[in-house]
């Protein structure tokens, strides 16, 4: 009973969702475009469904464990990290793809999407192709074996995360430059990096989920790490 409220109201929280994003940028020609064309590829199965198929593929334990960033969440979370044209933001498992082509079109930034999921990541390549900036490039990879050097600033949202591998992807950050911007949803990094003082806590905020209030954490990647004195 308490999982069927929980899906009757994700469902609710999502149509509503809907409506604000055409009310909110249907003025945004290049956004709306691409918003559509992805829409259309999910027609015939969720991107839901498609996680859920390659987590039974790859036998993992729980093959409920997709979720997306509400676009009007990103939004909020876009001003607060005070994005800019000349940010390159990396999205660490971008999924089906909406938040980066929000991020590339709305926000105006360039975006690299690293995704696992190869029908994820065949869908959006499709529709970067035809969008005019070519300012979205989807890689297909794991990202923990990323090199992110090239990015000013990280979106992270996997709360489903082990520790360890919060740890590795804290150790792959190390390659950032400093004053990148590194956001996390449910987490903050600092408290997983074995390098003491590389990640400084800037900014921490609620917004909106579907399953409810989610924290957020921006961090900035900085230039001066502690030596530990043992
Ligand atoms: C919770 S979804 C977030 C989707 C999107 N970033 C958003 O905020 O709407 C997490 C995504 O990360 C992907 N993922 C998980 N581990 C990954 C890894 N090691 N490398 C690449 N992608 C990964 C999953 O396949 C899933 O699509």
């Amino acid at each position: 009973m308490k999982l069927l409220l929980l899906g009757l109201r994700v469902h609710g929280f999502e149509w509503i969702e809907l409506i604000k994003v055409f009310f909110r940028y249907s003025f945004h020609r290049p956004f709306l475009k691409a918003f559509l064309e992805l829409k259309f590829r999910y027609l015939l199965d969720s991107p839901f469904q498609v996680s859920k198929r390659y987590l039974l593929n790859k036998q993992s334990e729980d093959v409920y464990l997709y979720g997306e960033t509400p676009l009007t969440a990103l939004d909020e979370i876009s001003t607060k990290a005070e994005l800019n044209a000349t940010d390159h933001v990396f999205e660490l498992g971008a999924g089906s793809g909406f938040t980066s082509l929000w991020l590339a079109t709305v926000a105006g930034v360039r975006v690299t999407s690293i995704e696992q999921v190869p029908t994820f990541c065949r869908r959006l390549r499709r529709v970067s192709q035809s969008m005019a900036s070519g300012c979205l490039k989807v890689i297909e990879e794991d990202y923990l074996e990323s090199d992110l050097s090239e990015a000013s600033v990280i979106y992270l949202y996997a709360s489903n995360l082990d520790d360890l591998t919060i740890r590795c992807l804290t150790l792959r950050m190390l390659a950032l430059k400093s004053g990148s911007k590194v956001i996390s949803v449910s987490y903050p990094l600092q408290e997983y990096c074995p390098v003491p003082g590389v990640f400084k806590l800037k900014q921490q905020f609620t917004v909106r989920f579907p399953w409810g209030e989610a924290e957020v954490f921006l961090q900035v990647r900085t230039s001066d790490v502690q030596r530990s004195s043992g």
